[in-house]
């Protein structure tokens, strides 16, 4: 939903502002726009389309200034254009925005009455203008931003410059993120981190209701009152070649590698290996917590809520207590009933999903618990949460997430045996056994990867047509709803995930050569089901690809192709079964030549509703 850098320092601004861009491009990419503060005054360049194009219109002019701000564009408010791209600017004021200012008509015509001419559609245009307003009427560059930002309503985080003022940018947040990296003798602040790890591992992610004057050698913080707050950076163990491709041909392709890595990563020091013990000591969740719970709630938005419809039937099946999944944006909005002995799991990649954000605050209200599964250190719902789980999965820079998700799976299954050892629900050798389960995982699924051209090869047979089904059952219905999800957003072929029994009350009537089904059909207690159900297909001259375990035969003899993933306990097939579908969705996109890690009208961190 945007991505915004900023730099003040000693190096030529442009190119650090053009490489962040990159690094976030994941966070929108229909235009982009770079403002530099150069000897010979303010250069303000704007592009339609993606970076590389803001790259070629700026290559070959000398732009040379050590201050500037940058922005790449996801729009909300105005169509994707030269015009409505950021920076924008009144008079000696320059901003970029990332977020939504839900006042705006209401500002414009009252600056409209006071003079003021917009050249734009966008809601971000108003702000430079209410700035520039209040520095007219006397009031200092801090000041003036100050007394604009009490002014908006909505979600924002800016990146502002003054012309007259050019020994200082200012950084502010309100719900959008916003992180700030201390370096020596220059600071950067950007959306998310990739952009600020090429310069500095020391950083500090915004508090909503803040704002940073970010000099060469100094960041002074204040809440909205002007009141100072203490600016402590941390230090971060990332390295800036995490958010690299490393010879994959796109990330999404890297970070489906990734996973056998990924999913180790979680599940280290989280399990005794000498008595394989589950221990979430650094998540603190209370003895009285525990005891008084009752029932678990997910919250999530996308692939991380099919991570939630899982996590139902694993903790269901491990430890007996009810659980319910909601999707973050209905459940902000409806009347919840959610308690002090709910425990709300709030599971988010970013951990800066707006919806998600709203549902966690709600909770709260109502006196829930919040626990999140996230993969940001100090994101925002991180920050909100009463506990944390981290994913360790490393930087996702697809915006198709595919690392993230199996992380939060293995995130539940650690939860699911935590839980149900600390109120006995699972007995301690079954416990042992889960465990032994969860560690086999990343092997197998090194071997799952080793057969990507199988896929690819499956791919190319199916990547012609123009609608899928998905259909699985039990836990494996959450996958075929994942499997989906993954085709339409990077390929933009219709797909539906279905629960495979429900396919008589409907769409067996959509069933022809021309929609191939896929089913994710593993051994367990449905499977006898599901076989009926390829069968009804198959009876219906139904086209089948099928993931099944490795001794369906039965099943591959019924499929015009089959995938086969290693036989395990049924509860943890997900982990397996999944990455077969992304390999899919993946190799069907690139061989229709879509823009596989920046699909059209998505964007990686949706920080607005
Ligand atoms: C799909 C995808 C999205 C996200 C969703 C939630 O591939 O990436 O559906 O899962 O926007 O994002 P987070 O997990 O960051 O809250």
């Amino acid at each position: 939903m945007c991505g915004i850098v900023g730099y003040i320092g000693k190096r030529h601004a442009l190119p650090i502002i053009l490489d962040g861009l990159k690094r976030l491009e994941y966070r929108g990419y229909d235009s982009s726009g770079v403002a530099i503060l150069t000897d010979k005054g303010l250069s303000i360049k704007r592009k339609k389309g993606k970076i590389k194009d803001l790259i070629e219109l700026v290559e070959h002019e000398s732009i040379d200034g050590t201050t500037g701000l940058g922005h790449t564009r996801w729009a909300t408010h105005g169509k994707p254009s030269d015009e409505n791209a950021h920076p924008h600017r009144a008079g000696d004021v320059v901003v970029v925005h990332n977020g939504i200012i839900e006042n705006y008509t209401e500002l414009r015509s009252a600056l409209k009455g006071r003079g003021h001419h917009f050249k734009s559609e966008t809601d971000t245009e108003i702000i430079a203008h209410l700035i520039e307003d209040h520095i007219k009427s006397g009031e200092s560059f801090e000041q003036a931003v100050l007394s604009a930002v009490n002014q908006l309503k909505g979600s924002f985080a800016l990146g502002i410059m003054h012309i007259k003022t050019p020994d200082k940018l200012i950084a502010v947040r309100e719900s959008s993120p916003l992180v700030l990296g201390f370096g020596n003798s220059e600071n950067i602040f950007a959306s998310d981190m990739p952009a600020i790890l090429p310069y500095t591992n020391k950083m500090l992610f915004m508090n909503d209701g803040t704002m940073a004057v970010v000099t060469a050698d100094v960041v002074q913080l204040t809440d909205f009152s002007g009141k100072k707050l203490a600016a402590q950076p941390k230090q971060f163990d990332i390295s800036p070649a995490m958010a690299e491709k490393g010879g994959y041909k796109h990330f999404m392709q890297k970070e489906i590698f990734e996973q056998p890595h990924a999913i180790t990563d979680t599940m280290r020091d989280r399990i005794l290996f000498d008595t394989k013990e589950v221990n979430l000591a650094e998540a603190r969740i209370e003895e009285k917590l525990l005891n008084s719970l009752k029932r678990i709630n997910f919250v999530a938005c996308g692939t991380s809520y099919h991570a939630g419809l899982a996590g139902k039937y694993i903790i269901e099946e491990m430890t007996g207590i009810p659980v319910d999944v909601d999707v973050a944006s209905e459940f902000r909005y409806r009347s919840p009933l959610v308690e002090k002995e709910t425990l709300t799991i709030a599971i988010s990649q970013s951990g800066e999903t707006a919806d998600t954000i709203a549902a966690i605050r709600l909770a709260k209200k109502h006196g829930s618990s919040v626990l999140s599964i996230c993969n940001v250190m100090d994101s925002t719902i991180a920050r909100e949460s009463d506990h944390v789980l981290y994913t360790h999965a490393g930087p996702e820079i697809s915006v198709a997430s595919t690392k993230a998700f199996t992380s939060q799976l293995t995130s539940i299954y650690l939860l699911a045996i935590h839980i149900g050892r600390r109120l006995n629900r699972i007995p301690k050798q079954q416990a042992i056994k889960y465990v032994d389960t969860l560690i086999a995982i990343p092997s197998m699924l090194d071997n799952i990867l080793k057969q990507e051209d199988t896929l690819a090869g499956i791919a190319k047979e199916y990547s012609k047509h123009s609608d899928f089904l998905y259909l699985g059952r039990g836990i494996s219905y959450p996958v075929a709803l994942e499997g989906a999800l993954k085709l339409k957003e990077i390929s933009y072929i219709h797909a539906e995930g279905y629960p495979a029994g429900e396919i008589k009350h409907g769409p067996i009537a959509l069933v022809s050569p021309d929609m191939p089904v896929v089913f994710v059909a593993v051994k367990g207690r449905v499977y006898e089901k599901i076989k009926n159900n390829i069968e009804e297909v198959k009876a219906r001259d139904g086209k089948i690809i099928s993931i099944t375990t490795v001794d369906g035969e039965e099943i591959q003899k019924l499929s015009d192709a089959s995938f086969f993933i290693p036989e395990t306990d049924e509860m943890f097939t997900p982990i397996l079964s999944v990455v077969p579908l992304q390999l899919f969705a993946y190799h069907i996109a690139v061989l229709n030549g879509t823009d596989v890690d920046q699909p059209k009208n998505l964007a990686k961190s949706v920080t607005v509703e």
